[in-house]
């Protein structure tokens, strides 16, 4: 089914008689291969008499070649999937195998897509970037704090290159523009994190993503923010150049090299805040964050700290 989506992605007209010798199939197996990449994968396909099968929108699809050429540090594993249950699992998953490490896994699209609190990450075909990392970090407690603000830093930057201005962090790791999201982080952690451990590293960005009904929060997408598609290979490979620069900035530093940095990326510094853990509200104004990244607030006068992946951040006035 790849193959055939692969000689319909310029979006012009194919006839299937072509498409037939190009696959080495019948007319009628051209047709049946059709109508399954339409009820799988949700694209568009125009018939025309006489001229054949078109998709309705052009596809860019995942291009190892390309993700390498755009920044891809030398020595990372590249694996681009056509359909996963979630980048994340699958980067887990080679865990298991003698692949060599740092790997990076890409998928067109994730059928089990997960957000952090459980939520699910909604992750159509060839429009968005569904990105992991597989790391093994050994022996270094240090290597792991303030990580995933690092890797939200991290994408920040690199989406502002591509022509999102207006983008920034809120704490721990959301990437926004005003109040809408572009993109999220989830990290989980395999092993001892005191020995030997595993982290996979997941970024889901809304690259060329115009509508989704299912998304049950404010949205936007890089598309949507510069008015043009982009190219999600090129965001693959210059995501990962970053992360790896960060990366080792960070074993050789610390997080406390990167905090004012993310404070100045932060969009909430200095607002009223609502601190959701369960039940739990706690009010307070964002001071910034601590040398291990904490969410530092301050509440009825006093300076408090708060870390944990259960955390939730919300604008007062949103409440
Ligand atoms: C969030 O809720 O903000 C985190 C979303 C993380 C989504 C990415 S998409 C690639 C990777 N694979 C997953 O299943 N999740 C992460």
């Amino acid at each position: 089914m790849l193959t055939l989506l692969k000689l319909l992605a310029d979006g012009e007209f194919h006839s299937g008689e072509v498409l037939g010798e190009e696959l080495g199939i019948s007319r009628s197996a051209v047709w049946k291969q059709l109508q399954q990449m339409v009820a799988e994968l949700g694209v568009e396909v125009h018939k025309v008499r006489g001229r054949g099968y078109r998709l309705a929108n052009a596809l860019s699809l995942h291009d190892v070649a390309v993700i390498q050429a755009a920044g891809t540090p030398p020595g990372w594993s590249v694996v681009a999937l056509e359909s996963v249950d979630s980048t994340n699992a699958e980067a887990a998953r080679l865990i298991a195998s003698d692949i060599a490490l740092p790997a990076l896994v890409v998928a067109e699209r994730q059928t089990a897509g997960r957000g952090r609190r459980g939520r699910q990450w909604i992750s159509p075909f060839a429009e968005n970037l569904y990105f992991s990392v597989l790391l093994r970090i050994e022996g270094g407690m240090r290597q792991l704090e303030g990580l995933s603000l690092l890797v939200g830093l991290a994408v920040v930057e690199v989406l502002r290159e591509t022509g999102v201005a207006a983008a920034g962090l809120k704490w721990p790791n959301d990437i926004l523009v005003g109040r809408r999201k572009l993109a999220g982080i989830l990290l989980e952690l395999m092993g001892d994190p005191a020995d030997v451990c595993h982290v996979v590293i997941g970024v889901g960005i809304n690259v060329n993503m115009q509508q989704a009904a299912e998304v049950d929060q404010a949205w936007t997408s890089v598309r949507l923010e510069t008015g043009r598609l982009s190219d999600r290979n090129v965001l693959a490979g210059r995501l990962a150049e970053r992360l790896q620069m960060h990366l080792a900035r960070h074993q050789r530093d610390g997080f406390s090299a990167f905090q004012d940095e993310w404070e100045r990326n932060h969009l909430w510094q200095g607002r009223e805040v609502s601190l959701l853990s369960g039940v739990e509200r706690i009010e307070g104004v964002v001071l910034g964050i601590d040398a291990l990244g904490a969410l530092r607030l301050e509440v009825n006068g006093v300076e408090k700290s708060f870390s944990g992946g259960e955390l939730s951040l919300r604008l007062r006035d949103d409440s």
